[in-house]
């Protein structure tokens, strides 16, 4: 037997008990006489006391040998700490030690293992193994085991089923590139890494298997970001027979009950927006609703003046910043530099300070009276106090740049506080979305998300106006999970392919497995994905993901523990019937 306790589990109730622990050196401290050392597992850290008085000294003299990180074994007895430590919760007492074995020495590990680390990103990331035995990582890598068991087990509760879907496929339709595997046993030909189980999941609904979920690894070739990693997981869920209330009620209560399970957050209804409306409101598909800075529309306010830059735009829009009428000169200028940042892109911004006196000073004053101002105050919702922050140009630019104004807004007045939830539907997302590069329509969801029946007829006249049926779910301005009512009919499907352009050969070679099988009774059906890494990484307070996974890419996309990806050799390439032309 390795360990009798582990290294977080021994009280005073454990005094003078004969013990065997096993673990890490987390610290030694060597008065000559005696020797402290801080023994490290998972479950916690507890002291171990080595005196030259009580301990045989040759077992001392080992001692004196450890380094930090060795693996060792030690037999002893629990004594009463003479100096207690209120701040673990073994702090009450340690191991006067008899016996000590080295089971593996360790090399001076290359950052301090310690809540507070001299590590940066990169090393950490290359040594991840040594990172995990870090507190916060471990933390977050429990977080989500117990995130992941509360999920499992609501949903097995309302009698969904956890089914395994491969890995090696054929292409899925969600919109970023596929990562390919090539085939040895056939020859030229590639499998491609799922980037959800879609259609899958879609045919076991064929298959009669009524609620499917799955906690399902996806692979999506996109660029990263905080919220991005090339492998990801998804909690993916398929019901049949339903509509889109059913779906929303069921990860409602999901969400709802993870809040109070792992929060004690108690969250009522969740309020529902169209996407018109968020975008309108909020400029963005996935508002942060904690705070308030809400769009005002200023068009019909703004543009009857001899003010050019707002006549001739498509949209002339602000927000009113709480309290901001203080900033300087200065800390305006930099907000203006802010925006025209190339990521943000806008011209220029115009603003106008609400004094406390309810007198305006705008940057164009030049050009607008203060009756005009009140109105600018009055759409955006200004107080005396508040500074309103005006951009203007074409809708969707706009829209994005004000958007990105408001949440790095919010950041700096401290408005996002990770402790408060605030969920959200967005409903009603359009079925298509106009590509510019390709010069044609694609579907914004995946091409299995139905239209809205009342809006089929639209599809020949004004496809961008027709809406789906489908939705998200948005938690504190993250999108944590999206789904849709799907198309259950060879018809309709043959009609969505054919505005997204497939020709009916083209079809029929990426998905004629799909419309074959709808064609042998599809019940109505539809579904919803979470991104699981989001939502633990949200749920813990932060919205970088890579905190959570336990081995994650850096931002180009490289493993830089086991360095991949990486070349393969020639005699793999030539049994891949792969030449490499570099
Ligand atoms: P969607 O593409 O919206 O829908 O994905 C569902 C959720 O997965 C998360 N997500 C990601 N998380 C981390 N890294 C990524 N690269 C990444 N990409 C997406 C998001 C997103 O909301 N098959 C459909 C679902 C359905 O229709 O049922 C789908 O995959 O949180």
């Amino acid at each position: 037997m390795y360990r009798s306790h582990s290294c977080g589990q021994l009280r005073t109730t454990d005094i003078n008990k004969e013990v065997t622990l096993a673990g890490w050196v987390q610290k030694t401290r060597d008065k000559g006489f005696m020797i402290w050392v801080d023994l490290r597992d998972r479950y916690g850290i507890t002291q171990l006391i080595f005196d030259e008085e009580r301990t045989p000294a040759a077992v001392v003299e080992k001692a004196k040998t450890l380094g930090r990180e060795f693996v060792i074994q030690v037999k002893g007895t629990v004594i009463e700490r003479e100096s207690k430590n209120k701040n673990i919760p073994t702090g009450d007492i340690e191991i006067l030690v008899s016996e000590l074995d080295i089971l593996n020495e360790a090399l001076v590990p290359p950052f301090t293992i310690e809540d507070e680390t001299d590590g940066g990103e990169d090393i950490r990331m290359k040594y991840r193994y040594l990172d995990i035995r870090r507190n916060p990582v471990k933390d977050s890598l429990m977080f989500r085991h117990q995130v992941a068991m509360k999920v499992r087990n609501y949903l097995s509760n309302e009698d969904f089923i956890e089914v395994e879907t491969p890995y090696l496929i054929k292409s899925t339709p969600e919109g970023a590139r596929d990562f390919v595997v090539p085939s040895r046993m056939n020859e030229g030909q590639f499998y491609a890494l799922p980037q959800s189980p879609q259609t899958f999941k879609q045919l076991l609904m064929v298959g009669g298997m009524d609620k499917y979920f799955q906690i399902v690894k996806c692979f999506r070739d996109e660029d990263l970001r905080a919220d991005r990693q090339p492998e990801f997981t998804q909690i993916d869920c398929e019901m049949a027979f339903v509509e889109q209330e059913d779906i929303l009620n069921i990860f409602e209560g999901l969400t709802r009950h993870l809040l109070k399970e792992i929060k004690d957050v108690e969250l009522g209804d969740f309020p529902r927006m169209t996407y018109d409306e968020a975008m309108r409101t909020y400029g963005n598909d996935k508002p942060d609703i904690r705070f308030g800075m809400k769009f005002g529309e200023l068009n019909q306010v703004a543009q009857h003046k001899e003010f050019k830059v707002f006549n001739d735009a498509e949209l002339v829009v602000g927000i009113a910043v709480p309290g901001a009428a203080s900033y300087t000169r200065k800390e305006i200028d930099k907000l203006i530099d802010w925006v025209k940042r190339p990521q943000v892109g806008a011209l220029g911004m115009v603003y106008v300070k609400c004094n406390e006196d309810a007198t305006y000073k705008s940057s164009v004053d030049k050009f607008y009276d203060q009756d005009d101002l009140a109105k600018w105050a009055a759409t955006t919702g200004a107080k005396p106090g508040d500074l309103i922050c005006i951009l203007s140009g074409v809708t969707n630019k706009v829209r994005a740049q004000l958007s990105a104004l408001r949440m790095e807004l919010a950041e700096r007045l401290g408005l996002r506080n990770p402790e408060e939830f605030a969920p959200l539907w967005v409903v009603d997302f359009p079925l298509l979305e106009w590509d510019e590069e390709t010069e044609r329509y694609h579907a914004m969801h995946h091409p299995f998300t139905s239209p809205k029946p009342e809006d089929i007829p639209l599809l020949d006249t004004k496809p961008g106006d027709v809406r789906a049926n489908a939705y998200d779910l948005v938690l504190n301005g993250n999108e944590i999970g999206g789904g849709s009512i799907r198309i259950h009919d060879k018809e309709t499907q043959a009609l969505m392919f054919d505005h997204l352009g497939f020709t009916p050969e083209e079809a029929k070679a990426q998905f004629g497995f799909l419309m074959d099988a709808f064609q042998y009774g599809a019940p109505p059906h539809g579904g919803i994905a979470f991104g699981f890494d989001r939502l633990v990484a949200i749920l813990g307070g932060q919205e970088t993901i890579r905190d959570f996974i336990a081995f994650p890419k850096n931002n180009s996309g490289r493993d830089v523990m086991i360095d991949a990806p990486a070349n393969i050799d020639e005699e793999q390439l030539k049994e891949l019937n792969i030449t490499l032309d570099l």
